[in-house]
């Protein structure tokens, strides 16, 4: 999945102006065509970092150790999150993607203050940290239980999953690699349903394009929290497959 490609977003905003609903939205339309060079330059320069970071060889070992120190006072000992903080889990997430994010939040693509500052905690050059610090994520197991919603559009939000996001998440929840991807199996309902909300507002925009965040935003609050409810009942899964070579 690419960022905003400066050659098909002309012709994307042109479909989407063709749609009623959206031609209220021509200023909002017209800003982001006006920050679509500053978008390709970060998207590029994010690109950079991840072939530099997997250019590395990596130490999960002293990655389990900068994560004691840097990290676990928030994601938890074992890097299962907390739901009532919308802090993510982390165990058994796609490694490849763990890298992308930190480097997103290092290049304030993605926004989070917390993270801005765990990731400057470090220090200067933190390819190397990044990339042991994503392999020992990677291999942790998934958390079976984290926070859920209160079950009542779970029917709804299940259909949604099944047409709208198991495409790409697929049926599990396990993401794919090769498009960049998120497991969202063992993931806090809090969380997911913030980042479905974010990600619908342009939070997050290397990896999330224009189609997507249409869909996203297209969902009234019920169906969000629906499916948010749904993903965090996935269940946990072996973390195998998940790994970088
Ligand atoms: C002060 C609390 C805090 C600390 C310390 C912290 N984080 Fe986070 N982290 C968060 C919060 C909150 C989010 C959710 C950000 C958002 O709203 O998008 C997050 C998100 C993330 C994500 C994105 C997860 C996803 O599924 O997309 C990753 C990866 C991550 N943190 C890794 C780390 C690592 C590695 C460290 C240590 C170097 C760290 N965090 C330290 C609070 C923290
Ligand atoms: C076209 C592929 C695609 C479809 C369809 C899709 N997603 Fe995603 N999703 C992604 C990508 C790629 C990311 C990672 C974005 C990034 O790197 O910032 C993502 C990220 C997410 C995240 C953030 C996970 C995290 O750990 O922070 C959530 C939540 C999410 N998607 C929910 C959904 C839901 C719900 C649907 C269906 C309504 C959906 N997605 C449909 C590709 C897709």
């Amino acid at each position: 999945m690419v960022a905003v490609i400066p050659s098909a977003a002309p012709e994307r905003l042109r479909l989407l102006v063709r749609r009623r609903r959206w031609r209220a939205l021509w200023p909002a339309a017209a800003a982001l065509l006006l920050c679509l060079p500053l978008s390709v330059t970060a998207a590029e320069r994010a690109k950079e970092l991840l072939a530099k970071a997997l250019s590395l060889s990596a130490n999960a070992n002293a990655g389990g150790q900068a994560y004691a120190k840097n990290c676990a006072g928030c994601h938890g000992d074992k890097a299962w999150g907390v739901g009532d903080s919308s802090i993510p889990a982390l165990a058994g997430q796609r490694e490849r993607y763990l890298l992308t994010q930190l480097i997103d939040f290092a290049e304030l693509n993605r926004d989070a203050v917390e993270m801005h500052r765990a990731n400057a905690s470090l220090g200067v050059a933190p390819e190397q940290q990044w990339r042991n610090i994503a392999a020992y994520l990677a291999r942790l197991p998934i958390n079976p239980r984290p926070q859920r919603g209160d079950g009542k559009g779970l029917d709804n939000g299940s259909g949604i999953y099944r047409d709208s996001c198991a495409s790409c998440h697929r049926e599990d929840g396990l993401g794919d690699d090769s498009v960049g991807v998120p497991v969202l199996a063992g993931q806090h309902y809090s969380y997911l349903l913030m980042q479905i909300r974010g990600m619908a507002s342009g939070h997050r925009f290397t990896n999330v394009d224009f189609d997507l965040a249409l869909m996203l935003d297209n969902m009234s609050a019920a169906d969000m929290a629906g499916v948010a409810d749904y993903i965090s009942r996935l269940g946990a899964r072996p973390t195998t497959a998940r790994v970088l070579p």
